[in-house]
């Protein structure tokens, strides 16, 4: 009713002035060709008459000049009629003829005159014509002629007029209504069809009207922008936790057992003597996906590299974890000590990682190691395929170990969720380009229905890469590849850590931790410590951190002998150039500190190389003053979170390097550039005297953003948008078979 409204209101309005003024010009017109016609009429009938008036005037006959006039007003039009002398005298007037019409105003030397006059009873015509003798001028004729026969025309043509718009207003709007409204109908149905289906960028009702695009790819934004809104409501307002994650199993992907594929083991059991140790490596990954493990149950493939790892595990190489406390199994797959040279140190570790991580390490390309990580992914892909149990199994394949292993899976198991994440940076496609592979990896990741980085940067960038490498479509919109038929989700899930933190509520206070790590390390009591934990990693700005200590004494001499920063470092992936020389250098430089600044109280800087147990971080975390997070380039270092998720006390300051990927979450920490040493000097001096109401208010802020984004909304959101995809994926299915039968 609106639309008809706003079409036909302003088509009337319009049609009605063009209808007054068609009436305005037809009446003007009507009138001017009755005038004209009254004035040649006045002129014939004064040539008709000449002849025999004249001899009459001449005679002074006036009874026969008053008949001939009064026969000319036997014309219905003619109303009356006058006839003057040269002199303006009046010789005879009919009876109607009015009385304000005076001969002089037409005088005999006059040409020929005409005017309208309003009467009382109506307008009429006055129009004079001149009678001659020879060429002498005799007299005057004037003529009145009746004008309301005219105005009557008039009238009626105006009505016509006017009718025949108001018919054609009508008709006209009612044609435009009926067409907007079918066009309007056809319109929505066709953007209803193109929106619904996301991936389909080119649509077949698009071929016709590209001028769409550009607005389709508005809508479509706006359309994932209120999707998000409302999903980060939704997280908003969910408590995230293991319970919530088991309630999304169940209710989005039938209760299906999880399969996690991550080449560091959880649990790594070693021989020691007559004695089997469990270790737990140092490893974001473990960090992150053991609690969901938990949670879920399910099992973990993965590498088994421990000395002792055959010697506990059943025929089928499973052994149930955590030892003591069985919640889900690991499975483990076994590599020769060839196959995780090229596999693990050599491809994964000296080609994909230093090419991901900008952090001016030369990756190394060997078509050797390539051979073997191809192999490795395809073990892994057996142990997949063995340990599922339905043909639709939700299978989590985790980092860069495995970046051909989901379209391998794919092969085999068509219908199963594959969700990869990446937990490295993800470079830009120039960057990435100088891998020779890069063809192989990109079709790999692929084969996974989500493909998860930490931060849109990563996000982004993939999709630039595939954008330049791969023939394929993109539908930047929804963040979506489709590849060969397949469409994979490419999202950012920016991975945390389990909340509350796991083995921070039983564990001391940071008042006995601090006692314990001074004691342990025969500090003075009044210490203030900073600590780091890390692999022995040249990614992680180590080294720039020690030349930060080394600045911030420098500059800030107060601070000697009470400052120590403890470095808790993993030994990692030793076998390595690079990591061999990395540590080397660690040691030299951190040796070369401690010199440079004699005997103290406190040295600068001590750094324990050993496993340490995840109870044992928690305490030096507990017990420090500053957290030092300064990594060259990282995904998103779980470290920090740990470090936040630690400090139930709300003490404690994070330094934070820009270039982890947690640097987007934790504002509240001090940003700092790790390349920046004066500026790394600057925020640990800032750090020692940041007042405790201020370090309070910052920890808390932290910790609540870390409590509502914790590991189980990241694990949650992947598994409720993989559900999502393979409704779609299963509707598609069911619509394709529908119409095979149909044809
Ligand atoms: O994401 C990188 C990562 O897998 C992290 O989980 C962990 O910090 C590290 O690499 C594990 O290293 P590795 O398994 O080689 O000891």
């Amino acid at each position: 009713m609106r639309l008809a409204l706003r079409f036909v209101l302003p088509l009337l309005l319009a049609l009605t002035l063009l209808a007054y003024l068609s009436v305005f010009l037809a009446d003007k017109f009507t009138r001017t060709w009755f005038v004209r016609d009254l004035n040649i009429r006045t002129r014939f009938a004064a040539i008709a008459m000449e002849q025999g008036l004249v001899p009459l005037i001449k005679h002074s006959a006036n009874e026969e000049i008053r008949s001939v006039m009064n026969r000319v007003t036997l014309d219905e039009r003619l109303y009356a009629a006058a006839l003057c002398d040269a002199h303006s005298n009046m010789i005879y007037r009919t009876v109607h003829f009015p009385e304000q019409i005076v001969c002089r105003a037409f005088q005999l030397q006059d040409k020929p005159a005409h005017s309208v006059i309003n009467l009382p009873s109506g307008p009429v015509h006055v129009s004079a014509a001149h009678l001659h003798d020879g060429e002498t001028p005799l007299a005057t004729l004037i003529f009145v002629h009746d004008l309301s026969f005219a105005v009557r025309r008039s009238g009626e043509a105006r009505f016509y007029v006017f009718l025949f718009f108001l018919l054609t207003g009508g008709i006209v709007s009612l044609i435009t209504v009926a067409i907007a409204r079918w066009s309007w109908r056809g319109w929505m149905q066709n953007m209803r069809t193109i929106i619904q289906e996301r991936g389909e960028v080119q649509h077949p009702h698009l071929r016709s009207m590209p001028e769409m695009l550009p607005l389709l790819k508005d809508l479509r934004s706006l359309i994932t922008d209120i999707e998000s809104d409302r999903r980060l409501q939704e997280a908003g307002t969910v408590i995230w936790n293991p319970e919530t994650l088991k309630d999304i199993l169940v209710k989005h992907l039938s209760g299906e057992n999880i399969l996690v594929v991550a080449n560091r083991e959880p649990y790594i059991h070693n021989r020691r003597g007559d004695d089997i140790e469990v270790q737990i490596p140092a490893s974001g990954v473990v960090t992150a996906l053991e609690p969901v493990m938990k949670a879920c149950s399910g099992t973990w493939i993965a590498h088994g590299s421990g000395s002792a790892d055959r010697e506990v595990v059943d025929a089928q190489d499973r052994v149930a974890v955590p030892p003591g406390e069985p919640l889900y199994n690991l499975r483990r797959v076994w590599l020769t000590e060839e196959e995780e040279n090229g596999y693990y140190y050599g491809f994964a570790n000296e080609g994909i990682w230093p090419l991901c991580h900008i952090a001016h390490t030369r990756p190394v390309f060997r078509s050797t190691d390539w051979e073997f990580y191809n192999r490795a992914n395809r073990r892994f892909a057996d142990a997949v395929i063995r340990e599922a149990q339905t043909k639709t199994p939700v299978i989590l394949v985790q980092d860069y170990h495995f970046a051909v292993l989901p379209a391998l899976i794919r092969k085999q198991i068509p219908n199963a969720v594959i969700i990869t994440f990446w937990h490295i940076p993800w470079p830009n496609p120039e960057a990435f380009g100088i891998c020779p592979w890069r063809r192989e990896i990109l079709e790999g990741l692929l084969g996974s229905t989500i493909l998860g980085f930490h931060t849109r940067l990563h996000t982004t960038n993939f999709i630039e890469t595939v954008d330049r490498f791969l023939e394929c479509r993109i539908d930047r919109s929804h963040a979506t590849v489709s590849f060969q038929g397949e469409l994979t989700s490419v999202k950012s899930y920016p991975i945390s850590i389990a909340w509350p933190p796991p083995h921070a509520q039983d564990a001391p206070g940071n008042q006995p931790c601090r006692s314990a790590v001074i004691k342990r390390h025969n500090l003075s009591e009044t210490s203030l410590i900073a600590v780091g934990v890390e692999r022995l990693d040249y990614t992680k700005g180590i080294l720039e951190r020690f030349l930060a200590v080394e600045r911030m004494l420098d500059i800030h001499p107060q601070w000697r002998g009470q400052f120590t920063m403890i470095q808790i470092a993993a030994p990692s992936r030793s076998k390595l150039d690079a990591y061999r020389q990395f540590r080397a250098h660690a040691f030299a430089e951190a040796e070369r500190i401690n010199n440079k600044f004699g005997e103290l109280a406190n040295p600068p800087i001590l750094v324990l190389e050993r496993h340490h147990s995840p109870a044992e971080v928690l305490e030096y975390l507990r017990a420090a003053n500053v957290c030092l997070v300064t990594s060259l380039h990282d995904g998103m270092n779980l470290v920090a979170k740990e470090f936040v998720g630690a400090r139930s006390d709300l003490g404690g300051v994070l330094i934070l390097s820009m270039f982890a990927g947690a640097s987007r979450e934790l504002p509240e920490a001090l940003i700092v550039n790790p390349y920046n040493i004066d500026q790394c000097a600057q925020a640990i001096d800032f750090a020692l005297q940041m007042p405790l109401a201020e370090q309070n208010r910052r920890m808390q802020s932290m910790r609540e953003q870390i409590q509502q984004f914790n590991v189980y909304r990241w694990a949650g959101r992947m598994l409720i948008d993989a559900a999502q995809v393979r409704k779609k994926e299963q509707l598609s299915r069911e619509i394709s078979e529908f119409r095979l039968q149909e044809d």
